[in-house]
């Protein structure tokens, strides 16, 4: 029922129709696409829900390409080998053809949403490498001449690379690399040019504004193209797909700097996925709302700047509410389609920051004392004259495992105790970030970089004294012990110095977090001293900041 009220208030309005007050209003509300015509194509996704006319409007209005969120994946075109099912996905091709909007294929290969059958364990090469080409020629000749460019891999980089000039050693150990081995990139790129030679073919995959990763994805497109320069008349690889599924935490400089290394490699770019995550249990306060369009501005000025090589900016879904990440709120319109501060902000990034930025105040670091010190890991007492830190600032909504950290340190070592508060001790799932943890994280040089340098680490330790590494040398020389009562645990931490020589004492980047599993054993709740963004396994600059000093 409230949904025909929306309607019928809406449809109107979005369709032109004589409408007054505040709907008029919101009639004179520029379309994204006609106000980027002269930079790239605006896109966003369509899946059924998209069909009816309101949405479809909204789609039209703002937008001149789209993308099936689902509709084009393995599982949906070819769950039963040989049977191929294009009904979904030609009615929204065919849709969205006939409304004037060019499409965007995706995605040829995925370790998601793919069948067992193509790649399962124990297949043969031979068999794997004619599931992979077969689906590639089929589906890409199957859309040929309907789609403009294809996704024709999607992440096949592994998280968190290590040696990034080896783009092999760094591909996700998914199901089609088990089954055929490192070609297979090439294999598949190679059965879609063959099938649809005018569709631009993509390289597609998420956290690219990760230096690291952007590295690994530079080197294997460089490498592929150098091998493969004249495939039908062009380098084989066309573009790189910088997902972009951010949050407001997003460094905009870490996202140019690697559209720039993509860019100087000859390939189109395009920003594929794009929604900014800013806001808990499907709410947004009004200054999460600001602190989100200031991202999305940021980052449409970025895609400004180098608009001669950007193909498309595709949102990853029209409203909140409809959105993969819903409680998040990440998307320009909100559950009621009513574009939100993040659509101005696209549409008008300068005017956006100019009347908002000043209401974005900077947060300063915590700061926080280590003590000069050696302890024996076993003897919580040793750290009795080290001033307690509070981990109790939560980065989701629930409250969950709080407790409090005391640093000692000295020529070689830090040594961190920590007390858990509150846990359910579970550590039932297979991600190690969502048992019931301790995490540490180093900035030695304090550099703030929104990217992990060789100086920075992150160590994690469950209840039970399980450790992981990132990067796993940071292993060398570490020691950790816990002890466990009733909700409570303890875990005293000696993590070596890598980088930096400490005599004298010295600042260092420094964070600690308490991960919160669920009885179920999911990550329910995650408690932070400094760093609020979410992001610190990866980015240090929001680290608090810990001096060393001698008494
Ligand atoms: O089709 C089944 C349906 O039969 C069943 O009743 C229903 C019950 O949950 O699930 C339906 O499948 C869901 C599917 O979307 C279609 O709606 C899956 O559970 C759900 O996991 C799936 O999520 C999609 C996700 O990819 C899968 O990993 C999201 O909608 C889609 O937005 C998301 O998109 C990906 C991109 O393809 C690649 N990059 C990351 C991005 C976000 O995860």
């Amino acid at each position: 029922m409230l949904k025909k009220i929306i309607l019928c208030l809406l449809t109107p309005l979005l369709m032109g129709g004589c409408v007054s007050g505040k709907e008029a209003a919101m009639q004179k509300i520029q379309s994204l696409k006609d106000a980027y015509a002269d930079y790239f194509l605006i896109g966003n996704i369509v899946s059924g829900v998209d069909m009816d006319d309101l949405r479809y409007n909204i789609l039209t209005t703002h937008h001149n390409i789209a993308t099936a969120e689902n509709a084009m994946k393995p599982q949906y075109l070819q769950g039963t080998k040989g049977v191929f099912t294009f009904y979904d996905a030609d009615a929204i091709v065919n849709k969205a053809l006939s409304r004037g909007l060019n499409v965007h294929g995706h995605t040829l290969a995925w370790h998601q949403q793919s069948p067992a059958w193509m790649n399962y364990e124990g297949v043969s090469r031979e068999e794997a490498v004619i599931n992979l080409t077969t689906h590639a020629k089929t589906v890409a000749a199957h859309f040929k001449g309907r789609v403009v460019s294809w996704d024709v891999l999607n992440e096949a980089i592994a998280d968190n690379p290590s040696n990034t000039e080896d783009w092999k050693a760094n591909l996700r150990q998914s199901p089609w690399f088990k089954a055929v081995g490192a070609d297979y990139v090439e294999i598949v790129f190679k059965a879609a040019r063959e099938a649809d030679p005018d569709a631009k073919l993509y390289y597609n995959d998420y956290n690219l504004d990760n230096p690291n990763k952007a590295s690994v994805v530079y080197n294997m497109v460089k490498d592929i193209n150098e091998r493969n320069p004249d495939v039908v008349g062009r380098p084989l690889i066309d573009g790189v797909g910088m997902q972009g599924h951010y949050s407001s935490h997003t460094s905009p400089a870490n996202v140019e700097n690697s559209l720039q290394r993509f860019i100087s490699l000859g390939v189109e770019v395009s920003i594929t996925e794009l929604d900014v995550q800013c806001g808990e249990e499907g709410k947004q306060t009004d200054a999460q709302k600001v602190a989100q369009g200031i991202t999305y501005a940021a980052l449409f000025n970025v895609f400004k700047k180098y608009a001669e090589n950007i193909g498309r900016v595709t949102m990853w879904g029209l409203d909140d509410g409809s959105s993969w990440r819903r409680q998040a709120c990440p998307t320009m319109f909100n559950d009621n389609l009513h574009p939100k501060p993040a659509f101005f902000a696209a549409l008008d990034p300068d005017k956006f920051i100019t009347e908002n930025g000043a209401s974005i105040e900077k947060k300063e670091a915590k700061q926080a004392e280590a003590v000069y010190g050696t302890p024996d890991l076993a003897d919580a007492a040793a750290w009795s004259q080290a001033p307690a830190i509070s981990i109790d600032s939560y980065l989701m909504a629930w409250q969950g495992a709080s407790g409090t950290a005391k640093v000692l340190w000295d020529e070689s070592n830090l040594y961190v105790l920590v007390n858990v508060n509150n846990a359910e001790m579970n550590k039932a799932n297979q991600n190690t970030y969502e048992q019931d943890s301790v995490e540490i994280f180093i900035d030695e040089n304090n550099g703030k970089t929104p990217y992990y340098e060789k100086d920075d680490a992150q160590y994690r330790v469950n209840f039970d004294n399980e450790a992981t590494f990132n990067p796993q040398s940071a292993a060398e020389g570490f020691e950790s012990r816990t002890t466990v009562s009733g909700r409570s645990y303890t875990v005293s931490l000696k993590i070596p110095f890598r980088t930096i020589d400490v005599k004298r004492g010295g600042i260092i980047g420094f964070d600690v977090q308490i991960n919160g599993a669920s009885s179920r054993g999911a990550r329910q709740s995650v408690a932070v001293w400094n760093d609020l963004s979410g992001g610190s396994y990866q980015d240090t600059s929001g680290l608090g900041i810990l001096k060393l000093t001698k008494r």
